[in-house]
């Protein structure tokens, strides 16, 4: 099938470069004031374009997509998770799904690498300290964070993200240790010095940092439960730049909160955009709000990457991000 304009409808304000151009190349419904769409928007978007543009914080589910009379041929996710969307049910409607992968590579594994100093080293709570007027001067035993050097870095989801991560943190002279669906070649393991460890379990006892790297899917949903939050060591930190859902968020927090746990740097949560009440007022967690990613580069390669899926499907062509259901 081609379309020579395709009439695309955006579920969110992008940056102003990303929208000039999608004006220019196909027929767009722009969302200029960013008010996020309800599933009725949602359905009467399907319902009136070909190609629906949504972000994460659109919800289409089987129940959307099994709507009748969906006219859209081509859902292109302005992001690089799709656990906001059906795979599956999009392919029964005969919906394709692309998304934005490796463009937010470098940008989220910064934002991990900055939380992992972060937390163990108390920058937030140095700053908040600062800024509230109740620094008094330097001590010997003034705001005693941990080094980075010599520790164990377990990364769950060693994919692009999560060697990105291990490369930085090679820098910081930790040690690299990971669990991942597939072990890395041999080469790539050397490079980062990596340490693969098929028990999830066993890694998580051992490891002085956990950073999250994998996707959420159904089998990834509370990967990190109250069980295995508790075989951390007291003295551990848990780093989640991936998505909330991956940790029980209410088991994290009272093992915060029980001092089982030395804290954790989050940028995802489990209800977002709610976060924990309780975890708001801990001094132990760098909280940051969804902003792994959110670079200006990033989210103008993220556009790009949408045009050239939304062109070369109009052209009758397999776009380059085709996602596939599980
Ligand atoms: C993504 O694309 O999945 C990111 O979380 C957005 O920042």
């Amino acid at each position: 099938m081609t379309l020579t304009k395709p009439s695309v409808v955006v579920t969110r304000k992008l940056p102003s470069v990303v929208e000039t151009r999608m004006m220019e190349l196909f027929d767009v419904r722009l969302n200029a004031d960013d008010t996020p769409f309800d599933r009725d928007a949602l359905v009467a978007a399907l319902q009136s374009c070909d190609v629906l543009v949504p972000t994460l914080t659109d919800n289409l589910d089987a129940d959307v997509l099994s709507s009748p009379g969906l006219t859209a041929k081509l859902i292109a996710s302005f992001g690089n998770g799709t656990d906001n969307i059906d795979v599956a049910a999009a392919q029964d409607a005969g919906i394709v799904v692309t998304n934005t992968p490796d463009v937010l590579t470098e940008d989220t594994a910064d934002m991990a690498m900055a939380l992992i100093v972060a937390v163990p080293r108390r920058l937030a709570e140095g700053a908040r300290m600062i800024q509230d007027g109740r620094f008094t001067g330097w001590s010997p035993t003034h705001m005693l964070g941990r080094r980075m050097s010599g520790k164990r870095l377990g990364i769950i989801g060693m994919g692009r993200i999560g060697l990105a991560v291990a490369k930085r943190a090679r820098g910081f002279g930790m040690a690299i240790h990971y669990h991942s669906r597939r072990q890395l070649m041999p080469e790539i393991e050397q490079e980062v010095e990596a340490t693969y460890w098929e028990s999830l379990d066993q890694m998580l006892a051992r490891m002085d940092v956990i950073s999250i790297h994998c996707p959420h899917t159904p089998a990834t949903f509370h990967l990190l439960s109250e069980r295995r939050l508790k075989l951390m060591k007291a003295d551990a930190y848990l780093v989640n730049v991936a998505r909330g859902e991956i940790v029980d968020e209410n088991a994290l927090t009272k093992m915060l909160q029980q001092r089982n746990l030395a804290g954790a740097g989050l940028d995802v949560f489990e209800h977002e955009p709610a976060v924990n009440p309780k975890l708001l007022a801990m001094d132990t967690v760098t909280l940051l709000p969804h902003m792994g990613s959110a670079t200006i580069e990033g989210r103008i390669a993220m556009g790009e990457k949408v045009i050239i899926n939304i062109k070369t499907f109009a052209d009758g062509h397999r776009p380059p991000d085709r996602v596939l259901p599980l």
